[in-house]
């Protein structure tokens, strides 16, 4: 069975597999509209061939890993990973990534679902057709799959309007909240009248929304999330383990995910141009109305913090930011206080983990002491890019 990779690469390029030179070229001129015009892209930036090449060849994959492993993780909870049915709404779905992820899962066993019903809505005609192309190449022969893209305005009420009869199991923004939004300059209330059509009479809905890991971006979600848990009746998912107000924000702080990724072979070349291609960094939320936690998965008593920060090394100790009952705190640990093995010094950004003795230093900060030890329960896992036919 072909390398989806390879495919990729051979529909972008007329089955030409393009030099190095020209694949740098494209991502770079790619890579630089998203980083340096951050807010200012022009609204129909896939129309242009360069943009959609270098698109499909670098966000494509990268957004790919992204959804998958944030889904893997809503699939971790017992009763949602044997859903066999799911409908998933898509807004702003470009080429497609997400239900390519799906299609990863369903392979990898991580899912039992054997019906999707998709629909995608995007405006660009191009990103359309590629995600057709892929939809086809892709499914998993087992799966049922009825699937659309509706070529409409996802900034417009009417949209979601003619959307909610399907009351999808997930509602995705994947990168797309900061491009819809911000061209009509779509506030909070709007955009809570929008998900509150997909909530009445849904209680398995799942919110996901995945947005650059910049701090403009990050501090829009998780103001967000903020709003949609204090007037719509949402609990997170993940990456919180509580509903209190985000206290990164409160700190004009902001949280972000970085999580190893094992990129298609066409792509290591990159790490040494300075693009970064072994992590993939972004800002999320996963937003149920039902109570569902990530937590619930571990087998933790009560305590369970999430660490925001990597684990910084310092003389004679290491420290790191864990975000514990609506507070970042400073938590540290003297290495002369290390156990054997101790499974603080395995706490990576991302897990989460807990621990039963500490000394309050201030306010904000405490320490582990030698008597503390720590559990930790589950850490985001590597992304391998392994081929999506297999
Ligand atoms: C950064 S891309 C993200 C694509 C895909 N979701 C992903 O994760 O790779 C944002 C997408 O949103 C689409 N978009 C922007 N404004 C839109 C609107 N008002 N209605 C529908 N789609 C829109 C763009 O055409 C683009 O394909």
């Amino acid at each position: 069975m072909e390398d989806w990779s390879g495919f990729l690469l051979k529909i972008i390029f007329n089955d030409k597999i393009p030099p190095k030179q020209q694949l740098k070229n494209i991502i770079l001129k790619t890579s630089n509209l998203f980083t340096f015009m951050d807010f200012k892209r022009p609204k129909d930036y896939m129309k242009n061939q360069d943009f959609l090449k270098g698109y499909i060849a670098y966000f494509v994959p990268v957004n790919l890993a992204k959804t998958y492993s944030l889904l893997k993780e809503l699939f971790k909870y017992p009763s949602i990973f044997q859903k066999k049915d799911i409908k998933i709404v898509d807004i702003g779905c470009g080429p497609s990534p997400a239900i390519l992820a799906v299609f990863k899962l369903i392979r990898e066993g991580i899912t039992s679902i054997n019906y999707i019903r998709y629909i995608g809505v995007e405006l660009e005609e191009k990103a359309i057709q590629f995600g057709r192309e892929m939809i086809e190449k892709f499914k998993p022969e087992k799966l049922s799959l009825n699937y659309e893209f509706l070529n409409t305005d996802a900034s417009d009420i009417k949209t979601y309007v003619d959307l909610k009869e399907i009351k999808p199991d997930i509602l995705i923004f994947s990168n797309s909240l900061g491009e819809i939004f911000d061209a009509r300059g779509i506030r909070h209330e709007d955009f809570l009248k929008f998900i509150k059509l997909f909530t009445y009479n849904n209680d398995n809905f799942s919110l996901i929304i995945l947005e650059p890991a910049t701090k403009k971006s990050a501090s829009r979600l998780h103001a967000l999330r903020d709003i949609l848990i204090k007037e719509m009746g949402f609990y997170p998912y993940s990456p919180c383990v509580n509903s209190l107000p985000c206290p990164a924000l409160k700190a004009n702080n902001w949280c972000y995910e970085e999580r190893k990724w094992i990129p298609p072979k066409y792509l290591s070349f990159l790490s040494s141009i300075g693009l970064q291609v072994n992590y993939l960094k972004f800002s999320y939320f996963i937003l149920r109305r039902d109570g569902l936690n990530i937590g619930d998965t571990f087998s933790a008593d009560s305590m369970i913090v999430k660490n925001t920060s990597h684990l910084l090394k310092e003389k004679g100790k290491s420290r790191l930011w864990g975000c514990w009952n609506g507070k970042l705190i400073d938590i540290e640990r003297l290495k002369r206080d290390y156990n054997k093995e101790d499974e603080w010094l395995k706490i990576k950004k991302g897990c989460y983990f807990s621990f039963n003795h500490f000394i309050e230093l201030s306010e904000k900060k405490i320490r582990i002491p030698r008597s503390g030890s720590v559990r930790v329960f589950y850490c985001p896992e590597i992304v391998s890019f392994n081929c999506l036919s297999e």
